[in-house]
């Protein structure tokens, strides 16, 4: 018997790789993908802890789904619900306790164990009553000595043009304002031979970019055959793959960019010239309070490093504002930063006390009007120079992969090798191509281009980057990189 499967998914693009395999992993139970909540009889809720925000819209969620639950059982009908990610890894017990609609929470690290929590949960009818005692079967958190990675099935549900391949997980900086580390846990390397194999799968399901995932990717190590692979031999590995046209990786952080990492953006054609490296302040006050082990020096000479190697490098970031103790004069420092560097793209934030993390019991907060007033002014001088990085393309010519369909008919939307998106009229047969594209127009978020040759020439070849010279998620446009 066939059932429908509903994933709601928040925060980054590990994330979505990873609905992508709880999807795979349901898949053997007779779960089918539904378009909506109210068409399945399973909802789970991929969620993200990241920030404030990302948590309360959980709650209001599992609040709408209490009421379908209820309308379904008034219909003698039934339906599960699942939370899944971050906020389940961090508040799982809670969650029960909160929202008794919830039938089974499971943490990052133990999706491959959801199946047969699933299985349980619909063995025993749907959730008991308010006040239960959260269990092992309807609770796991746990970090098993096992990989998730090693129990992938051979099928996937990730299937389109650009897809996504998680290949190190955790962290061991415990940033000062982070919750990752205690959500993901510590630093996990895939071997290089499993990452390949399912590239080589992906590839094999139409996917003509990889972008590879890591909320420290290039503290990416992994046990290769003859000793450990680094992140920049992984990329050369990965970009002989036949039918694959390109690569990205995110999320770096600042201290661990290595020599090898440039070195593959100077020699790598797939790999694309994009360098998301959150900075998150300019003030080494700041920097050292927030524990990010480098100063706003170092960044601007990594930087500087990165764009020898690729001169036409486009570096985005991630910024907090109003973090404990950020004083004008450190803010001041974050601007003159900005303003040195030129970021192609970025994302910033007022700074959100994460429960368990050191920066959370600072005393010296910072007024909310003042965090309003700073964000105000680092997005107003953010937005300014990503307007003027994308009219700079206004007249050149792109190569882009059309990876998703656009709003109007007749149009297709992809992303060029600097991460931006392009939108452009293009028949639906150029879609999981790589065009050449006209750049006509410049906002903010997007360019728009008409076909250069109407596409038909060039189609699928490898194309190097033209002479001119970054939204990551895909889920919340506010995201960020979300790590690193
Ligand atoms: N408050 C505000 N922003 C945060 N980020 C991570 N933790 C917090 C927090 N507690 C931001 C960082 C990170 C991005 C993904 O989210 O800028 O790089
Ligand atoms: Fe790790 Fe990035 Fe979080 Fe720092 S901000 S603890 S590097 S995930």
């Amino acid at each position: 018997m066939t059932k429908k499967l509903f994933i709601k998914t928040y925060g980054c693009q590990m994330n979505v790789y990873d609905s992508a395999r709880m999807a795979d992993v349901l898949a053997p139970l007779g779960y089918e993908q539904a378009d909506s909540a109210a068409a399945a009889d399973l909802v789970l809720l991929n969620t993200c802890h990241i920030r404030e925000k990302a948590s309360e819209k959980v709650f209001s969620e599992l609040g709408r789904l209490a009421r379908a639950k209820r309308e379904r059982a008034a219909e003698g009908r039934t339906l599960m619900v699942g939370v899944a990610g971050c906020v389940a890894q961090a508040e799982g017990a809670e969650i029960l306790r909160r929202a008794p609609v919830v039938d089974v929470v499971v943490g990052p690290q133990a999706y491959h164990r959801l199946a047969d929590m699933i299985a349980a949960a619909e063995a025993g009818g749907p959730a008991r009553g308010k006040g239960v005692a959260p269990n092992a079967a309807r609770l796991d958190t746990d970090f098993p000595a096992e990989s998730k990675f090693a129990a992938l099935p051979a099928e996937s549900a990730a299937r389109g043009p650009a897809a996504f391949l998680t290949i190190q997980e955790g962290c061991d900086k415990f940033c000062s304002f982070c919750v990752v580390p205690y959500t993901r846990g510590a630093e996990f390397s895939r071997p290089p031979a499993d990452i390949e194999e399912e590239a080589r799968r992906l590839v094999g399901l139409g996917a003509r970019e990889l972008t590879l995932l890591g909320q420290n990717v290039n503290a990416y190590r992994g046990a290769g055959a003859d000793g450990p692979v680094g992140l920049g031999a992984l990329i050369a590995r990965l970009a002989r793959l036949a039918g694959l046209a390109r690569l990205r990786y995110t999320t770096s952080h600042p201290g661990d960019v290595a020599a090898d990492q440039i070195a593959a953006h100077r020699d790598v054609a797939a790999l694309m010239p994009h360098l998301h490296l959150p900075v998150q302040s300019g003030s080494d006050r700041v920097l050292a309070a927030m524990n990010r082990r480098h100063t706003a020096d170092e960044y601007r000479e990594t930087v500087a490093r990165v764009r020898r190697a690729r001169p036409d490098i486009a570096v985005s970031s991630d910024f907090i504002v109003g973090f404990p103790g950020e004083t004008d004069a450190d803010f001041e420092a974050t601007l003159a930063l900005v303003r040195e560097i030129g970021f192609a793209q970025a994302y910033s934030f007022k700074y959100s006390p994460r429960p368990g993390t050191p920066a959370a019991d600072k005393s010296e907060r910072v007024e909310e009007a003042a965090k309003t007033e700073r964000l105000r002014r680092l997005q107003d001088l953010l937005v300014e120079q990503q307007l003027a990085y994308n009219r700079g393309f206004v007249g050149g010519t792109v190569e882009v992969l059309l990876d998703r369909r656009g709003a109007h008919p007749g149009q297709l939307i992809g992303r060029s090798p600097y991460m931006q998106a392009v939108h452009v009229a293009a028949p639906a047969e150029l879609f999981g191509t790589v065009v050449p594209v006209h750049v006509l127009s410049a906002h903010a978020n997007s360019l728009a281009g008409a076909l250069v040759d109407n596409g038909a020439k060039r189609v699928n070849q490898r194309v190097e980057p033209s002479a001119a010279r970054s939204d990551l998620a895909r889920t919340d446009k506010t995201m960020g990189g979300y790590t690193g």
